[in-house]
């Protein structure tokens, strides 16, 4: 879009159901920070928004696994990522949430318009309802046996063990995770959006309009969507958390949170509009508006398809861009929650930012290295040694060594002061050093305009870098030596202190949006204003006025030890990091997660338990988790299939001990017909071991 009036820079909300990583920090958060500092940078008429999501089924999840209600959880993890963010500096002009009453009445307005103009459908369907509680299961909501591996850790849309993605139906023995009761199907009525009737809309805008500016990784998931077959989608649920549907005979509907979360951005543009008494209308009315959102790849189909069609439907503008990024693997890893391979930002914060030698620059020192291996074309990875590296032999040795040198010098040679520049003995030396401050400019403004911001913060290293070369080659302090036979060599020491000084400012404009701190640090020791950090300074040579003086020189950035990155590394390991947040932030806990209702002993007498002896064992074909055990129970055999192959072989399971239920319905795992279940326990790191009695015991000993 050529001269936009104005620019809306959204970030993907992210869900108030726990702390987000850096995975996310690097896909939605920093990108759009930077530019969004890169725009006011330039005096662009500029709104950042997020809000954290409160909806879906997410969050009454959460809830259940923390023992508490779902307006504990959005409250508490509302405050914690806001907190978050402001730590890392990520200067959204509001962080707003979808719990809001104005984002309430925004997405019933937003759904209104469209059933009223006949965009919706509705659909009647069955879906798997919990008797004994009332309600509509959703597929988080329902558990079974997963029919691929056969964990019992398998829900409604995924296996938590195996990773498969299901759908309700496929779950061996379903059970609804709010009573343990077996669901039914009972019917029920959906609004839907029928993407079909949009596809040439979507053709023409991703694949012809946005075919060259869109980036591939983006357009080719749509086109893969769209090519597929676009199918109607369900923009209601059964459920009572949500924004209600806001028509009589809904009761107990809300809208999807896929629908009303990306309506987000626009009660978030209407609060901040409030806030700073300011009309929000044009933001997302006005064709002369660049509407550009910042998102991780797993929502694309979201804010490239569905979100877009709802836009148009509803009057508003499109985006101009969606740049989306891969994802951000650790240390040889896919970062996930359950398995609590992460980095929070959180845990950097604390292990790094709010430490004593800590502060603005180890925000500066993340943002950096984040956006130097930002994945922008293809999934990448954090590694805490790279982390260590990039700080080190970049940020310490290239551009703060620069800079260091650049204030030493200045003040041995020139007495504290910008030293003149004399234009009659400019050498080819000082011509290419200057010529390359004005091209970097350029370059660096064209990498951001095109959302290639590792490329814009290569550019600007390399600018420090040329900036070392420079000085190694013009070596004013030998010069100075000469000085006492030849008093016109002090012309040359001024000109590369000039020109080095006057690199260092450029540079304090071209970090800024990337690193806001340094600049800061920069601006303090140049003893100027902020406004020197406006864009269009950049590239010139004239930013500190000859005869001016600056303060001493400020490290700009400390080392990383060696033992800091050990100790990350270890604590990632050894999983110290715990995934939930309960001991972190101090909330009132609740006395166990998932606690399950009381029982009577009537209840536990309905198990049979017995002891047996495992006679024969062997691994099931197909499931790397199942072993197929023979069981000797004394007046019986039985088979047993049980899901501890990752923690027992075949061979050691012989001859051992395990205690049996007996009288459970059998179940057919892997074709095979388990006839009972042995039991287990599960430390905390999912390590499992078998419940045993003491000393042998003879084979169908009563278990009570
Ligand atoms: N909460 C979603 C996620 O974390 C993102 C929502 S983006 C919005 O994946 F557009 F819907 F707001
Ligand atoms: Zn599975």
């Amino acid at each position: 879009m050529t001269d936009p009036k104005r620019y809306l820079i959204t970030s993907a909300l992210p869900y108030a159901n726990g702390l987000k990583h850096v995975g996310h920090l690097a896909g939605a958060y920093i990108p759009a920070d930077i530019y969004a500092r890169y725009l006011r940078a330039q005096k662009r008429d500029v709104v950042f928004v997020c809000g954290s999501d409160e909806h879906g089924t997410a969050i009454p999840i959460q809830a259940m696994k923390e023992g508490t209600t779902p307006q504990t959880i959005i409250d508490k993890y509302h405050q914690a990522m806001k907190e978050d963010f402001d730590d890392l500096d990520i200067s959204f002009d509001i962080y707003h949430r979808t719990s809001s009453p104005l984002h309430h009445e925004t997405a019933q307005e937003f759904f209104t318009k469209l059933n009223d103009a006949g965009e919706l459908e509705t659909k009647e369907t069955e879906q798997f309802f919990d008797e004994s509680t009332k309600t509509f299961l959703a597929d988080r909501y329902i558990k079974g046996t997963c029919p691929n591996c056969g964990s019992d850790r398998a829900f409604g849309d995924q296996c938590e063990n195996c990773g498969t993605t299901l759908s309700p139906d496929e779950l061996i023995n379903p059970v609804s995770t709010l009573s343990g009761a077996t669901p039914i199907k009972k019917k029920t009525t959906h609004w839907y959006l029928p993407l079909g009737k949009h596809e040439q809309f979507l053709r023409e805008w991703i694949l012809e309009e946005h075919k060259d500016d869109w980036r591939v990784t983006v357009s080719g998931q749509c086109k893969g969507w769209i090519d597929g077959g676009l199918q109607s989608r369900a923009v209601t649920r059964d459920l009572d958390w949500g924004v209600k549907v806001p028509l009589k005979d809904a009761d107990g509907k809300v809208l999807y949170v896929w629908f009303d979360a990306p309506i987000g951005y626009i009660s978030a543009t209407k609060q901040w509009a409030i806030d700073n008494k300011k009309d929000w209308k044009p933001y997302w009315e006005d064709k002369d508006t660049k509407l550009v959102h910042f998102i991780g790849k797993d929502n694309i189909v979201f804010h490239c398809i569905i979100f877009p069609i709802m836009l148009k439907l509803h009057g508003n503008i499109l985006p101009d861009n969606v740049p989306a990024n891969e994802f951000l693997n650790l240390e040889g890893d896919k970062m996930s929650t359950s398995r609590n391979w992460k980095l929070e930002m959180r845990d950097y914060i604390t292990d790094f930012v709010k430490k004593e030698n800590g502060g603005g620059q180890c925000v500066d020192m993340l943002r950096y290295y984040l956006t130097q291996i930002a994945p922008e074309t293809k999934d990448s990875e954090f590694m805490w040694k790279g982390f260590q590296d990039a700080v080190n032999s970049e940020l310490v040795s290239v551009f703060g060594n620069y800079v260091n040198r650049t204030f030493v010098l200045m003040h041995k040679l020139c007495g504290g002061k910008v030293p003149t520049l004399h234009e009659d003995v400019l050498d080819d030396n000082d011509k290419f050093l200057i010529a390359e401050i004005e091209n970097t400019k350029a370059e660096v403004q064209s990498a951001i305009e095109y959302y290639h911001f590792k490329d814009a913060l290569f550019q600007i290293i390399d600018l420090s870098r040329k900036g070392n070369q420079y000085m190694q080659k013009k070596e004013p302090w030998i010069v100075a030596k000469q000085l006492a036979e030849n008093p016109a060599a002090q012309k040359q020491i001024d000109n590369s202190l000039h020109i080095c000084l006057q690199l260092c400012a450029n540079l304090a404009v071209l970090i800024n949006p990337f690193l806001p701190n340094t600049a800061k640090k920069m601006l303090h020791m140049m003893k100027v204003v902020d406004k020197m950090l406006d864009w269009e300074n950049a590239g010139k040579l004239k930013l500190l006025s000859v005869g001016y003086s600056l303060r001493e020189p400020q490290l700009l950035f400390r080392k990383i030890e060696d033992t800091e990155i050990a100790e990350q590394i270890e604590k990632l390991k050894s999983g110290l990091i715990k995934p939930e947040t309960n001991t972190k932030m101090e909330t009132p806990k609740a006395e166990t997660p998932n606690p399950k209702p009381e029982i009577v002993y009537d209840d536990f007498a309905k198990l049979e338990l017995k002891a047996g002896t495992v006679t024969a064992c062997e691994k099931v074909a197909k499931a790397d988790k199942l072993l197929k055990l023979e069981v000797d129970l004394g007046a019986e055999k039985r088979t047993i299939v049980s899901g501890i192959a990752l923690h027992y072989t075949p061979e050691e399971m012989v001859g051992k001990q395990v205690v049996v239920v007996t009288n459970l319905a059998p179940r057919k795992m892997k074709g095979i017909e388990s006839q009972g279940m042995i039991l287990t326990a599960e430390d905390s790191d999912g390590k499992l071991q078998l419940l045993k009695p003491e000393n042998a015991v003879s084979p169908g000993s009563n278990v009570s």
